[in-house]
Formats: structure tokens, C-alpha cells, sequence
């Protein structure tokens, strides 16, 4: 058994974050990670992060922005505070040494982001994500953070409504192994993976929510699921909404700027909810092309500019689709980006279990509402993960490890689980990995009916039972990789069935969620937070209120 003070579970930048804050207060803290912190899914972050940093825009217009992008169901008083601590943590940041691009006077340069009143959106080319988090790991090397790196974590300790450590699996070995804990933070980023077409990771299972889910803490507002509009046909990679930013253009087959027919102010930089909307419409109605993409012209903005603000899309266009972005446009398609919903978290990132917080993606702190403003995830990652590793480190002052947990019969309960699911034969997490992603895409998707949803429930509820029997065939110690697949799948399933079933029960139409049976948002009913809690016979749903401090909501037109 090791202790640790704290252990923050997740190397990206919401856990890097945490880490280096908790260290900084005094406590002894690690950081445990399935992959390297570098391999993080916050490398793939590409447009930016925004902060109202000139004298010309205020914290005020990017909370206002971030709670109308939001479809007025992001918790006023956390908006708040993400907008009010933007300008610091981007400086932070910077004095730190991330490379952020520069005007001609020197100073840190922004640029129009979709929903945004202002460009506020800082940027390092379209490779921000990747700059912030090789910054945060060279801190965190600097200051000695012990790193576990390529451990899964199987399960939370959670007794009593505490969680007191959590059981891990050395992946190079499979040797498993408890860690006592006074507090732990989850920083496990998004679940991308359970649908067909993601920009996310393979890694992003959402197997960290589904932990704590599973633990019994409720997950909120879960059925907001953000398509990103501009993803590479076909391979659904990343092609940052910067490029509409920087003045691209969106076109049907019939070479219309067809965003004049959805949002005639903002045209391409509306947010993203209605821009993926908008181009899956022109596909589902025959205006896209055929293989079911549109186009995203850049080429008009010139090989200089490219080359300068969006050299990784020029690579990636080029790489994956023998596509140069100079010379033509390039197919883009919408595709599952984030997740708006998460695991239920306050101000701090505490959750409703003592001593287990989340931050980042993993969470539902709720800044985001029904649907996130681009460039504002990675701003939440730094905003809110300095904070729950502050709140982690005045709660470890208050509680000892514990010592009434029996360790050694839970790890013996957890190496026998896991060995159970060793064995010839039986159901393959693949193929019922696979199937979720279809059903996910094809019934949970940019738009949703009564019809599909309950389809989506009872497929879902089908794999569930098959799962039962799933067995992994290689029994190899060494990266098991149908393992770690295996033990995650269980987690992939939990939440498509909360998606769903959330998705289901909200009968409107709000941000991401689209329901073609209910096009209106519905204030007088929905204006509320959905919060699912595990039972073994799937998830129980709860509401609660939304917290409103400055704006009423109001008709949301671009
Ligand atoms: O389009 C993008 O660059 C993505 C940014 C974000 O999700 O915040």
C-alpha cells in the first residue's frame, strides 16, 4: 500500500494544474495517469483559450457570451468566476513560457472565436493545447511531482461518503495495487470514445466519470453533448474552429455560404451547437456532398497566414486527406468533441463524496451549460483546476488516512474481479464497444427524437446484459490492452445509458440537445440540471436548480 496526501488522477492539463497547486500549499501530492501526461488529450486542443485581456472587453462581456453560448443553463456564479480569473491564468500561464502568438506590438494575440462578442481567444498557431500542456508538465518536472504513468485506476475507495484511495494497475506489469488517500481528484477528461465519430483520443472512454458513478456520486447534465462542426471527413480529427476564426468559409455542393440561412449575423462563427447543426441539416437535406460532408474554405486567407496561424490543420489536412488547405477546401463533418456534463462538482470541484473532487472535462461544474464556447474548456481546465487542488489541500488538513477501511481484502476483492474476466471464449469487448459507438451516433446525435432515444435505451440495456459474459482472450501481463479495454468498456456502457436516458426524459430542444419532437426550449420545465444516479438496474434521474445571478435568460439568436 503508498499514501499520498493527494492523488490526482489524469496528467492533462486540469490535473497538472491541480498537481502543481497542491504542491505549492505544502501537501504531498502525485499524479497518477493511464498514459504519459504529454500523450494527454489536452495536447489535441487546437484553437485557444479565451480571457477578456484588453482594455476594450471586460470580464462581464465573456461571462455574457459564455452563459447566452451556454442556452442559460451554465450556473451563473461559476461563469463568474471562470471569466473574472481568465486574464491571470492565461498570464500565468505565459510567465511560465507557453508560446502564445504575438501582435505586432508584442503583446499576447487574440482571435474571433464562434458565440464570442469580442476575440478573446489567445492561441499558440493552432497547436494551444499542446504549448499549455508541455508548459504544466515542465512545472510539474521542475517541482519533483511524482508521476505514475501508465496506471489504470480500477477502482475509488469510497465508504461512508468518503473516499478515502483507490486501487490501481501497473500496466507494464498488471501488478495492482491500493494507494491510501486523503483526498483524490479526478481530471480524467471526456468520454468521446462511446460515439462512432469523435475528435477525442482513443483514451477518452470517460472511464474516470464512470468510476465515480459508479462509486455513487451523481453525474449532471450529461445528455449535453457537444458536436464539434468542423471535423475531417472521414477521420473525424480536429480542424480547429480558428480556421473560421481566421476567416474561413463554410460551402454546400452548390458553393452557398449556407450559415446565411441559420445565423445570418454570426454566419460561420456562431456556436458550435448551431454551426453543426446547420451543416448536418445541409447534408440531411441533400445540399451537402454525397459521402456527407461541406467544404471549409480557407484558401482565400493565403499560404503565409495559413502557415502562420493554422500550420497543424494545414499538416493534418495534407496527411489525412492528401488535401493542402492552400489550394482547396478542405471536407469537413460534425463529430463528437466534448462533454458538457460530467461529474457533478461545485466551485472547488468538490463533489458530494468528501475527499473526491473533479475538475476539467470529467466534471460538471457547470460553466458550460447546454453547450461550451470554443476556447473556453482549456480556460477551464486552469481555472478550476488551481482551485480544487487548493480546496483538496484545506481539506487533507481536516482528516487523517483511514484506518477502518480493510485494504488488503478490497485489493484481493479487486485482482479477483479482474482475473474473472480472464478466459476463452465468451462476448469481445470490441464488438459490443463498436455497436455502442453506432447506436450513439445514429440515435443519440446532433438530433434526437422520442423514438430513437428508446431505441438507443433498450440496445443499450441489451449490451449491458451481453457484457456480462465478456472475456478477455490474451492473458499476456504485459500491456494488456484487451484488458484495459475490457475493464473500461463496463464504464463506456454506464454512461451511453445515462446519455440517453437523460437525453430521453428532456423534452425540449437546449443548446446541444436537439429534439426534433420538441423544437422549443422550455424555461418553465427544463430550465434545470438533470443529475443521474447509479443503481444496478441502470440510472435514476434527479433535478436540480439552475443558479442565475446577472442575466435572465432570453431568446438565444446569432
Ligand atoms: O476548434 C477548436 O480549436 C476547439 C477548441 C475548443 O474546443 O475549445
Amino acid at each position: 500500500m503508498t499514501d499520498h496526501d493527494i492523488i490526482v488522477i489524469g496528467g492533462g492539463l486540469s490535473g497538472l494544474r491541480a498537481a502543481i497547486e497542491a504542491h505549492r500549499l505544502g501537501a504531498d501530492v502525485a499524479v497518477i495517469s493511464k498514459v504519459h501526461p504529454i500523450r494527454s488529450h489536452s495536447g489535441a486542443a487546437q484553437g485557444g483559450i479565451n480571457a477578456s485581456l484588453g482594455s476594450d472587453d471586460s470580464w462581464e462581456a465573456h461571462a455574457f457570451d459564455t452563459v447566452k453560448g451556454s442556452d442559460y443553463l451554465a450556473d451563473q456564479d461559476t461563469v463568474e468566476i471562470l471569466c473574472k480569473e481568465a486574464p491571470a491564468r492565461v498570464i500565468e500561464m505565459e510567465n511560465w513560457g507557453t508560446n502564445f502568438s504575438r501582435k505586432d506590438n508584442g503583446r499576447i494575440a487574440q482571435r474571433p472565436f464562434g458565440g464570442a462578442g469580442f476575440p478573446r481567444t489567445c492561441y499558440a498557431g493552432d497547436r494551444t493545447g499542446h504549448n499549455l500542456l508541455h508548459t504544466l508538465y515542465e512545472q510539474v518536472l521542475k517541482r519533483d511531482i511524482r508521476i505514475y504513468s501508465e496506471w489504470l485506476v480500477t477502482r475509488l475507495v469510497v465508504e461512508n461518503d468518503s473516499c478515502t484511495g483507490l486501487v490501481a494497475m501497473n500496466m507494464a506489469d498488471s501488478d495492482m495495487e491500493i494507494f491510501r488517500t486523503k483526498a483524490t481528484i479526478l481530471a480524467t477528461g471526456g468520454y468521446g470514445r462511446i460515439y462512432q465519430r469523435s475528435t477525442n483520443a482513443i483514451i477518452n472512454r470517460g472511464f474516470g466519470i464512470s468510476l465515480a458513478y459508479m462509486a455513487g456520486v451523481p453525474l449532471q447534465d450529461m445528455e449535453f453533448v457537444q458536436f464539434h462542426p468542423t471535423t475531417l471527413w472521414g477521420t473525424n480529427i480536429l480542424i480547429t474552429e480558428g480556421a473560421r476564426g481566421e476567416g474561413g468559409y463554410l460551402y454546400n455542393k452548390d458553393h452557398e455560404r449556407f450559415m446565411a440561412r441559420y445565423a445570418a449575423g454570426a454566419m460561420e462563427l456562431a456556436p458550435r451547437d448551431i454551426v453543426a447543426r446547420a451543416i448536418q441539416s445541409e447534408v440531411d437535406e441533400g445540399r451537402g456532398f454525397p459521402e456527407g460532408y461541406v467544404h471549409l474554405d480557407i484558401t482565400h486567407l493565403g499560404k503565409d497566414k495559413i502557415n502562420k496561424k493554422l500550420p497543424g490543420i494545414r499538416q493534418i489536412a495534407i496527411d489525412f486527406a492528401g488535401i493542402d488547405p492552400v489550394n482547396e477546401p478542405i471536407p469537413v463533418q460534425p463529430g463528437q468533441h466534448y462533454s458538457m456534463g460530467g461529474v457533478s462538482s461545485n466551485k472547488d470541484g468538490e463533489t458530494p463524496v468528501s475527499g473526491l473532487y473533479a475538475v476539467g472535462e470529467c466534471a460538471c461544474i457547470s460553466v458550460h451549460g447546454a453547450n461550451r464556447l470554443g476556447g473556453n474548456s482549456l480556460l477551464d481546465t486552469v481555472v478550476f483546476g488551481k482551485k480544487a487542488g487548493s480546496a483538496a489541500v484545506d481539506y487533507i488538513d481536516t482528516v487523517e488516512f483511514s484506518s477502518e477501511v480493510n485494504f488488503v481484502d478490497l485489493l484481493e476483492n479487486e485482482k479477483k474481479i479482474i482475473s474473472d474476466m480472464m478466459g476463452e471464449g465468451g462476448e469481445n469487448f470490441a464488438e459490443i464497444r463498436d455497436e455502442l459507438r453506432e447506436i450513439m451516433q445514429e440515435y443519440v446525435g446532433v438530433f434526437r427524437n422520442k423514438e430513437k432515444l428508446e431505441q438507443a435505451v433498450d440496445a443499450i440495456r441489451n449490451l449491458k446484459k451481453r457484457s456480462r459474459d465478456l472475456k478477455v482472450n490474451n492473458n499476456s501481463d504485459i500491456f494488456n490492452f484487451e484488458l484495459v479495454n475490457a475493464i473500461e468498456l463496463k464504464g463506456m456502457l454506464e454512461l451511453g445509458h445515462v446519455i440517453a436516458l437523460g437525453a430521453l426524459a428532456r423534452e425540449e430542444s437546449r443548446g446541444a440537445h436537439y429534439r426534433t419532437d420538441f423544437l422549443e426550449r422550455d424555461d418553465e420545465k427544463w430550465l434545470r440540471h438533470t443529475l443521474a444516479y447509479y443503481t444496478p438496474d441502470g440510472p435514476e434521474l434527479d433535478y436540480k436548480d439552475v443558479t442565475i445571478t446577472q442575466f435572465q435568460p432570453e431568446r438565444r439568436e446569432y
